[in-house]
Order: structure tokens, then sequence, then C-alpha cells
């Protein structure tokens, strides 16, 4: 049998100890289940049509059977959700529409009790136009102090009424817009999110603060948002092109992108964390999103820097067993050079939700056909059929998995909502040219029937499908093939076969000989995936769990994943 595995990569040594977030040094991080919450769109509990903090609480139950080690929840923020939260108008508050920071403190504790971590999101590279701030800085004069927290400059042209710079927006347009007075700020993403300046000590300092804050309100973490933005070329200079936000960030010595400096930032942040969980006996950690390169990842996640970073480059992957195996080398290969552990996630609140990525033809640009189309090339059986095979091999690798709400459930994006009901900036920034980000954040359907399926009392912010209702926890508790319990036999098991499992070793046998398998073995753990449709011999051992039936005669028929114990 030896001869089948090639050992891949070397894993770094894992925990096997199941999560304890009273305890600290246990490194759960590294093996963590991690559950991302967009809080519009979780549980409402006060019935508003609005997700909410009291709605969270009432359906930790969900998280703790489905058997996650933490939840992620997007920003909860005062913000007027011109970005959906992302555009934070007070670090240190929970927003009216969400609860109040006592229910904030009442959640973390339940889900202590509950052996849940939280981690809360930070969104450093930009305030809101509503934080007060950047409501003095606009009162205040140009070259005040006020003006100084922020990226505001004079502009070019006779009379500065051009932007000091060509650099686009992320979700279109330009990326600065005057003031009344005259002068420009910059904003990177939407206009209602004016970036901070990093130079500044009062910034810095500021979130230094932030983070304590939130630390002695008991979370157990953050995600940091647009984390390898923040710092920007004093110059200033031009673009020469106005690429997409990945390929930009491959630009050398980018103005705005992965710049040096962010790391001596994230340093600071890394140092207080680690002087907190020392004295607070509890661990902190850090995870980023840092849409950059996978050569330039391992620099945030240096033994001082990130705990961890989402892996952009895998859940962009295309469903293809060779580029799917390519990029889980790189992940291995580039957390490993730097002591930390590779992350994995297929879906979140910025992306198609991948049981439909997976149903559209190969080089589909996702982004484009939600409003471009033709929605008739979607395959929305076999986009769920290759989500359930992933979600096999996503549980099995080594490190950490991020699920984003309803993809237990295997929920697809909701492509087709009405452009009158659309709340993403990306929609009216792109100039109806984008549909945006909403398809993928429609309210969780709790129950099969109901006015918002279970979500709340009186409906939901954004319409849910009639075919919600058949995928809602209620319809798939119970029901042995529903992808809802699948992941929760998959996280169960995974706790005492994969994680701790040792090194992955990728079965040569299956890789070379058949380009449409990927198989691998960890320890005594085996997961096999067939990316094809013809049915493929799964390798001898005790069958643990498999994404489909198995065929009459003990094979796998592809896109389905299966997990053996090899006997
Ligand atoms: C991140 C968030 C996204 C947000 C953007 C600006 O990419 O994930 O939702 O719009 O940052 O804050």
């Amino acid at each position: 049998m030896a001869d089948l595995w090639r050992t891949g990569r070397r894993n770094i040594p894992g925990m096997s100890t199941p999560p304890n977030p009273t305890a600290s040094n246990s490194e759960w991080w590294r093996n963590g289940v991690v559950y991302q919450i967009y809080p519009r769109s979780f549980a409402d509990g006060n019935g508003d049509g609005t997700g909410d903090v009291m709605g969270i609480r009432a359906r930790l139950d969900h998280l703790v059977q489905l058997g996650i080690d933490a939840i992620w929840i997007s920003p909860w923020y005062p913000s007027p959700l011109l970005d959906g939260g992302y555009d934070v108008a007070n670090y240190r508050d929970i927003a009216p529409r969400f609860g109040s920071l006592d229910d904030a403190r009442a959640l973390i504790a339940d889900a202590h009790a509950a052996g849940i971590r939280i981690i809360i999101d930070l969104v450093p590279n930009h305030t809101s136009w509503d934080h007060e701030w950047f409501v003095a800085a606009r009162n205040a004069a140009p070259g005040s102090p006020e003006r100084h927290r922020y990226m505001i400059r004079p502009g070019r042209g006779t009379n500065g009424e051009l932007p000091p710079n060509n650099w686009t927006a992320v979700f279109g347009g330009s990326a600065w817009t005057r003031l009344p007075d005259g002068e420009w700020y910059l904003h990177l993403f939407d206009s209602s999110q004016p970036d901070l300046d990093w130079t500044n000590t009062e910034v810095r300092q500021e979130f230094v603060d932030i983070l304590r804050f939130w630390i002695d309100l008991g979370v157990d973490g953050f995600r940091v948002d647009v984390a390898h933005g923040l710092v920007k070329d004093p110059a200033l200079p031009d673009l020469a092109a106005t690429e997409g936000i990945l390929e930009s960030a491959l630009v050398e010595n980018h103005p705005h992108w992965d710049r040096d400096g962010v790391h001596e930032i994230i340093r600071e942040w890394r140092a207080v964390l680690d002087a907190e969980q020392a004295a607070r006996g509890r661990d902190l950690m850090m995870v980023a999103e840092a849409w950059v390169h996978p050569a330039s990842l391992p620099k945030y996640l240096r033994p001082d820097e990130y705990h961890q970073s989402f892996n952009f480059d895998f859940l962009q992957c295309e469903w293809d067993a060779g580029l799917m195996r390519a990029a889980v080398d790189r992940a291995l290969a580039g957390a490993e050079a730097v002591g930390s552990t590779a992350t994995w996630a297929l879906s979140n609140h910025d992306v198609v939700r991948h049981a439909t990525r997976y149903g559209l033809p190969p080089e589909t640009d996702w982004r484009a056909w939600l409003l471009d189309g033709p929605h008739e090339v979607l395959d929305a059986a076999l986009g769920l059929r290759r989500a359930r095979a992933a979600a096999l091999l996503l549980l099995a690798l080594p490190g950490s998995t991020y699920l984003y709400q309803g993809e237990e459930l295997g929920l697809p994006e909701v492509y087709d909502l009405p452009v009158d009901v659309l709340d993403d900036p990306v929609w009216e920034n792109s100039r109806h040219t984008r549909k945006g980000r909403d398809g993928c954040r429609v309210p969780i359907p709790w129950t099969v029937g109901g006015s918002s399926f279970g979500f709340g009392t009186d409906g939901a912010w954004l319409p849910q499908p009639a075919r919600f209702g058949s995928l809602s926890v209620e319809a798939q508790t119970g029901d042995v093939d529903s992808t809802l319990e699948l992941h929760r036999r998959a996280i169960a098991l995974r706790r005492s076969h994969w994680v701790g499992a040792g090194p992955l070793e990728w079965s040569s046998k299956f890789s070379r000989e058949e380009e449409q398998v990927l198989c691998f073995r960890r320890g005594e753990a085996i997961c096999i995936v067939n990316f094809g449709d013809e049915p493929v011999a799964v390798p001898a051992g005790t069958v643990m769990l498999t994404s489909e039936p198995l065929t009459a005669d003990g094979r796998l028929l592809g896109p389905a994943a299966a997990w053996i114990t090899a006997g």
C-alpha cells in the first residue's frame, strides 16, 4: 500500500484536543471549524425583518449541533449600512437594530458556555462617513489635525477640480470624492467609506484601544477586513491599469495594496493580542482578509503577524481535480514555510455561493453571470452534488475550515433577486453593470413554512425564494441524505479522524492514473473525491461517510467524495 502514497507537504502539527474557550495556548484555530454569521441575515429575534444578536442567541443550538468551534460575526456595529455594516460609525458599540452591548455580552457568555468562541470583524481601512472623526474632518479646515486622520488631499487641475490621481474604487467609479470646500477624500470602496490615514499615530492608537475594548468584552479573536490595504504610497502615484482586486494585488509595489508598511501595523496588533492572552489566560487570534497573491500571503502569517489568513486562491478555484490539488499544495507549502496552518473556505458574504458557482460551465465569470446570464446554463443539481463532495474535501484537509452561514444547508445563490430590492452599493456604483453580493446574503430559512421560513416573524429584508422552504433546517433535520446531516456527521467525524491526523499524503495511483480523482490520506483516514462522472473504486478500508450513496458494486459515482479508514 505504501507506494500508493506520496508524502505531500508537511502538515503543521495540530492539536487534537476538543475546544475549550477558557483554556489558553490550545491553538484551537489551527484545526477549528469557524462558522461565519452575516448578522442581518442569520436570525431575526425582534421581528423587524433584520437579523440581530438576540436571533443569534436563539439559534445557538443549531451551531452546537453542527459541531463548530467558533463563530465569526460580520460587522455588528452602528452603521448607516451603506455597505452592509462594513461602514462602521462607532467601533465600540452594537447597532441598535442588532441589539446592545449587553446582548453581545450575553451572546459571548452563551457561546462560551457551549464551547464556542467568538471572532468579530475589525474594519480598519476605512470608517463610515457617519463616524464622528469623519464628521469632524468634513467640518474642519484643510490641513487641520481632524483632516489628517483620513486621506484627504487637494485636487489636480487649475482649480483642484480633478481628483488627486486616477485610482478607482473596488465597487466602481473614482476612488476620490470631493468635499464642499474643494479637497478630495480617498475611498477604496464606497464613497461612504473614507480611508483612514495609517501614518497617523492617533489612528494607530485608536485601533489598539478598540482591540482592547472587545477583548475586555470577551471576544476571542478578530477577522481583519481588507488587511492588505491600510498603507498607501505617500506619493499617491497614478495606477497604470485598473484591474480587479486580486489581479491588481499582483502589481509589484502597488500604491495601495499589499505594501510592506502593513506588516508593521500587524505586528503591533499581534503584540497586543499576545500580551492580552498572557495576561488573561484566554486564547486570542486574528485572521486576515488579504486578497493578495499566494506568493505574498505567507508574509502575513509570520509568527509575529496574523495567526491565519483566508485562502482566496482555493476559494476561486474551478471544480477541477488538478487545479484544486495545486491550490491545496500551494496553501500547505505557504503556511508551512512560516509555521502557520492553511485555511479552507468556499463561500462568504462577498462571493456567489459555491453550490451555484459549481453548477456553471467552466470559466464562467460568476460575478458578471448574475446579471448577464444566460441563467439557463446553470445546473443547480450538479452544483449541489459538487458542493456536497467539496464539503468532505474541505473538512478533511489539514488546517481550519471556514463555513459561511447556509452552506451547511446547500443554499444556492439567489441569482434572480429583482433589481429593485438590491442593497449592495456595487449595483449603483457599477452603474448597474454588476448586480453585487445580495444573492448570497438572503436570510436563512429555518422552517419549511412561515412568512420568512422561520427567519423572523414579519418578513425578511431581502426576499427569500419559495425553494428555500425545502432547504430549511427543519426540512433537512433527521433526513440522513440531507446536506445538513452530511455536514453534522462530517464535522463530528472530523474531530475523531482528521484533527491531528498528521501530514497529507497524495495517492499517486489516483492522481496519476485518473485525472478526475483526488485521493489523499492523513494517518489512517483517507479522503477520495471523484470530480468526474465515471464511477471509481474506493480504497480498501471501512467507509465512514460518502457525499452520495456508493453504487451497488461499491464504487464512487462522481461528482462525489468518500471518507475511509484504512483497515
Ligand atoms: C471586505 C468585506 C466586504 C466589504 C469590503 C469593504 O472585502 O468582506 O464585504 O464590502 O471589505 O469593507
